[in-house]
């Protein structure tokens, strides 16, 4: 039976994913912003919790790990790099890592940069990511930790996943996100589009998210940085892309 997938609001904009497989009758949550919203959503559904999948080490990422763990008992899987940040983690993963969730084959890629550890967890048999704070709908992470470049080679991993990989991201900031990728590419017929979406999208009170990662080749000025509209627009037609990268985050931070 196919993956299960619940993303409900936590906090004031954090997403938060719990996955099933029904088959195994096992539930993960991915990162545990909020103990509250993440109870109220596992009694809604009928579901104990097993596993928590922490991204990175954030307080509203990891916030609800211990209650959680005493609640049900749980097991927290996180990156090693970030381990002794992570309350209650059990188990430490790193990139390239495979691990089962009944039936799934979870993938662990490194996605340093917003947090030196900060992992992702792709489900190849199920077309899913979770990428938490690295990659947003139309925007990334800030940098906090590592160096742009760090974090464009994470992006670029993203990129390379299939286009139809349904993609969860950390926080629902897709409404700003839009307008700062039409102020460097403001002639891109899908992102103008898709801004006009998400405007309906939030005045309706819905996320926005999850997304793809076609979609997002299409319309994230973060994934675009070969494009000559966006590179003449910032006046650097021959940088390298991790300084395109570093010119438009830095840009994305003053915005
Ligand atoms: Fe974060």
């Amino acid at each position: 039976m196919a993956l299960v997938i619940e993303q409900f609001l936590c906090r004031t904009d954090n997403y938060c994913v719990l996955i099933h497989d029904p088959d195994a009758g096992l539930t993960a949550s991915i990162d545990a912003p909020e103990e509250k919203a993440i109870r109220t959503k596992l009694a809604e559904k009928g579901w104990q919790l097993d596993r928590i999948f922490t991204t990175h080490h954030h307080q509203d990422h990891v916030e609800a790990n211990l209650p959680l763990k005493d609640a049900y008992g749980c097991t927290i899987v996180g990156p090693a790099e970030e381990a002794d940040k992570i309350p209650g983690i059990d188990d430490t993963v790193k990139g390239g890592d495979r691990f089962a969730f009944g039936g799934f084959e979870v993938h662990v890629i490194d996605t340093p940069g917003h947090t030196l550890g900060h992992v992702s967890y792709w489900i190849p048999s199920a077309a899913v990511a979770f990428v938490a704070d690295t990659m947003f709908a139309m925007g990334c992470g800030r940098v906090f930790e590592g160096t742009p470049e760090m974090m464009w080679a994470s992006l670029d991993k993203l990129r390379a996943l299939p286009d139809q990989t349904v993609v969860y991201c950390g926080h629902e900031y897709t409404e700003a996100n839009a307008r700062f990728a039409l102020s460097v590419e403001p002639d891109n017929p899908d992102l103008v589009a898709r801004a006009e979406q998400v405007k309906r999208l939030r005045a309706a009170g819905k996320p926005t998210l999850p997304t793809t990662i076609g979609l997002e080749k299409r319309t994230n000025p973060f994934l675009r940085e070969s494009e000559p509209g966006i590179r003449s627009h910032i006046g650097l037609m021959h940088a390298s892309p991790a300084q395109v990268f570093a010119e438009l985050r830095s840009r994305k931070d003053a915005f």
